[in-house]
């Protein structure tokens, strides 16, 4: 019997068992525990913070798109949140979430503005009160495209609900679980499902326009890329009264309107990488 392709069936595995390549349990555990960690640490504290579970078909879908080793968020998400983030030699996962939760430091809560030039998209998807799905998945990328350095790890976190959603804040300051929604129970300042909880079906379809993400051009072995943002779901006040459409982009940052350029990450994760690129 001959194989269409003409390969020999050796090849044909391995190729199979290479793009079977995904997180660990543990690996995953790290993921999750990381989030509701801060999710669970947030100062000022949070009235309405769901606790996070892992969510098989997330990860599935974030497994997937890893695999295409792009430093760009992808544009089949729908209504998923995301979180990319590429590091070299090593992929740190319990890094990785520190990071992003590390945009903390640049965000302020009160007036729901980030310090010019800095990110603070990654923070507020980590702790976005609603977003109680995570699914991520990992890939080392011989090249990356969007990144020149080479042999990086490249992890896409995909969440449900979206967080970001324009013009609201990440969460309620109050009381701790003063504001759970019916059914869910304090546990270590999360709201936490009392009963098993199934994969909603409407993360499956894609319902919103999505911004394109700034091009970026990471300098350093951590890197990731500019947030974007979900236009709220309801209906948008046109701001203007000329006579073209309504661009299908809308701005792309969190607070500051305006795009902004990749920022270096100030924790360099191992003395030892070797990456200078432009
Ligand atoms: C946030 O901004 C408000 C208003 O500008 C300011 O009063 C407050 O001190 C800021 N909070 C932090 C933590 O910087
Ligand atoms: C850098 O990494 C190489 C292998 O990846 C290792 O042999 C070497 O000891 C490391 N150097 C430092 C300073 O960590």
């Amino acid at each position: 019997m001959m194989l269409s392709t003409g390969l020999p069936p050796v090849f044909l595995l391995l190729t199979a068992l290479e793009l079977s390549w995904s997180l660990t349990d543990e690996e995953k555990r790290i993921i999750l525990d990381g989030h509701n960690k801060y999710r669970s640490q947030v100062s000022p504290p949070a009235m309405d913070m769901l606790k996070m579970s892992w969510d098989t078909e997330l990860e599935a879908f974030a497994q997937a798109y890893a695999e295409k080793c792009i430093w760009d968020h992808n544009k089949e998400r729908g209504r998923r949140g995301e979180n990319l983030f590429a590091m070299a030699p090593t992929l740190d996962l319990e890094f990785a979430v520190e990071d992003w939760n590390g945009e903390e430091k640049y965000y302020n809560l009160t007036t729901s503005v980030c310090v010019p030039g800095q990110m603070c998209g990654h923070y507020t998807q980590v702790v976005w009160a609603n977003t109680h799905r995570i699914g991520c998945g990992a890939k080392f990328c011989e090249k990356i495209d969007g990144i020149e350095t080479e042999d990086m790890y490249l992890l896409v976190c995909n969440y449900y609900p979206p967080g970001n959603v324009k013009g609201r804040k990440p969460y309620k300051e109050g009381p701790s679980c003063s504001q759970c929604p019916e059914g869910r129970v304090c546990v270590k300042s999360l709201c936490e499902s009392t009963v098993e909880e199934t994969t909603p079906t409407s993360v499956t379809t894609s319902t919103t326009t999505t911004p394109e993400p700034t091009t970026t051009s990471p300098t350093m072995a951590t890197v990731k890329p500019e947030l974007t943002t979900i236009p709220p779901t309801q209906t948008q006040v046109p701001t203007t009264s000329m006579a073209k459409p309504k661009p299908t982009v809308p701005e792309p940052t969190i607070a500051t309107g305006k795009p902004k350029p990749i920022t270096l990450t100030t924790a360099m994760p191992k003395p030892n990488t070797t990456t200078t690129a432009k």
